[in-house]
């Protein structure tokens, strides 16, 4: 039997899922909460790809905010469908039915910024699941160009996170932090200041001791691909 997190890496599940929950949904995060990480990383004038977005209103709030090139990809026809209607009239948003795992549609090194909020973690859920990590992070890694930035926003922490994406390629990784939050909360105090790297040794047990144990945060994997 297959559970409700394990269905995470299956495309029956998120069609069904946007059938029946058109949105707008934004997992973990809104964009307005991240703005300025991916300000900070992210110049305005390069090409974007949003991998699995979902209905979120993510790449909305980044073309809102100046960005002119933002090309999203989901694995769903169902939600893709619905965001090429959506947004029919915005030529600087573009929605593509893809498989992460297999994006030879796209030029190798042909983005200057790859977003992942919760597309890696579903993909984590699912069966298989360590070759198809492993898969997707070699696409990612191709179709940035270099010194581009992939943007992983997870709730997985360094502990389970670190080891896959240095195995995956040799990628020069910066970790932030942001609070979990409610739909409509802000945080006047946060635990870390957003735009100020966490200290990250080989371990990442250095994350403990700045965080405290299991901090209430996403983690923000800034992975710069950095050929030598
Ligand atoms: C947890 S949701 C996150 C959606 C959106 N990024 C957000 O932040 O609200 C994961 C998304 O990944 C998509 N997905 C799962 N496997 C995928 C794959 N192999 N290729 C592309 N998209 C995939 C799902 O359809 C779903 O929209």
């Amino acid at each position: 039997m297959t559970t409700a997190t394990q269905a995470y890496g299956e495309t029956w599940y998120w069609d069904n899922r946007y059938s029946n929950e058109p949105g707008p949904f934004d997992w973990y995060q809104k964009y307005q909460n991240l703005a300025p990480i991916i300000n900070h990383y992210v110049p305005r004038n390069h090409r974007i790809l949003v991998v699995g977005c979902g209905n979120s209103a993510f790449s909305e709030g980044m073309v809102d905010d100046g960005y002119q090139d933002v090309v999203n990809i989901d694995i769903s026809s169902v939600v893709v469908e619905s965001m090429q209607n959506k947004y029919q009239d915005r030529s600087d948003l573009k929605y593509m039915k893809m498989d992460v795992r297999d994006m030879s549609a796209f030029e190798t090194e042909s983005f200057g910024a790859i977003v992942d909020k919760g597309t890696l973690d579903s993909i984590l859920c699912g069966g298989d699941s360590r070759q198809n990590a492993t898969q997707m992070l070699k696409e990612v890694w191709r179709v940035l160009k270099d010194k581009g930035v992939y943007i992983l926003v997870t709730y997985g922490a360094p502990s389970h996170r670190l080891r896959l994406l240095r195995e995956s390629s040799s990628w020069e990784i910066k970790l932030h932090v942001i609070e979990k939050l409610g739909p409509d909360e802000s945080h006047d105090d946060p635990i870390w200041e957003l735009t100020k790297p966490v200290p990250l040794n080989d371990d990442g047990s250095s994350v403990e001791e700045a965080l405290g144990k299991n901090p209430d945060v996403h983690y923000i994997y800034i992975c710069t691909k950095d050929i030598l």
